[in-house]
């Protein structure tokens, strides 16, 4: 690795160890704004389940972990790598108290993992890609995937111009070199996969957030249902499915 990289993944891994040493989160308050992109993590979760079954499991930025554990009753095995050690430590932790057997995690560095070529039948991951150099994270995806294995990730992208102005004034609650997803991203990710399929959420949704506590809740949930299929470029979230 040159040296802007080292210092970068290790800027990444001193923010997300302080993150998760327990001190207080800065993405609490915006939690409620991922209440708009619902949807998105619906499919995420159900697709995530559905593509475990039987299947040797890569959770690629896993944190603590707790999708990668949640798969074990499901998936063959399961791994799960992060830079921080502070929530690998924690999940692994998890881990051994439950008696879990088929699933580990480890610090790992995603733009230069320990596995084998072709190991994995199933890699996802959320909020991932977003934190590396995308060209080598592309690089090592395909690289650690089976021949007919498929990748599954939501990542936020970056064409929200009103999302765009609330992440310049709230700075401390992300790394200085994490990069919001772009379209030409998804272009490299077109590259990199044989079919993809990627759908875009939360542009006309993200309004829906004001009445998540209110009776017209039923209402907002439709809303946000209807307006998830938009291809427009300026939305929030996507969630990408890959398979090589
Ligand atoms: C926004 S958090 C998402 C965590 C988890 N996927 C989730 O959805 O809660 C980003 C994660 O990426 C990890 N990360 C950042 N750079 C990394 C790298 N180079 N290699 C592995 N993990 C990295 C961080 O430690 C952190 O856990």
């Amino acid at each position: 690795m040159d040296g802007g990289a080292v210092d970068r993944v290790e800027r990444e891994r001193q923010f997300h160890d302080a993150r998760f040493a327990g001190g207080e989160d800065d993405r609490v308050a915006q939690l409620k704004y991922y209440d708009a992109i619902k949807g998105c993590f619906d499919r995420y979760a159900r697709r995530r389940l559905e593509l475990a079954k039987d299947a040797v499991v890569l959770e690629y930025g896993c944190a603590h972990g707790y999708n990668a554990i949640a798969l074990a009753g499901v998936a063959k095995r399961v791994e799960g790598i992060d830079i921080s050690k502070q929530a690998v430590d924690a999940g692994n932790n998890e881990i051994r108290e439950r008696g879990i057997t088929n699933v580990n995690l480890s610090v790992q560095n995603a733009e230069a993992m320990d596995f084998s070529d072709g190991t994995f039948d199933f890699v996802f991951g959320s909020g991932i890609l977003h934190h590396l150099d995308y060209e080598k994270a592309m690089a090592e995806l395909r690289r650690v995937l089976k021949p007919g294995g498929v990748v599954l990730f939501t990542e936020p992208l970056g064409h929200n111009p009103a999302i765009e102005y609330y992440r310049k004034k709230t700075p401390e609650a992300r790394t200085p070199d994490e990069h919001p997803l772009l379209v030409p991203d998804f272009k490299k990710f077109d590259q990199t996969f044989d079919q993809t399929d990627v759908r875009l959420y939360g542009l006309t949704s993200l309004g829906s957030v004001l009445f998540r506590k209110t009776p017209l809740r039923r209402l907002r949930e439709r809303w946000g249902r209807r307006s998830t299929p938009s291809c427009c470029a300026s939305l929030a979230s996507n969630g990408g499915l890959g398979t090589r």
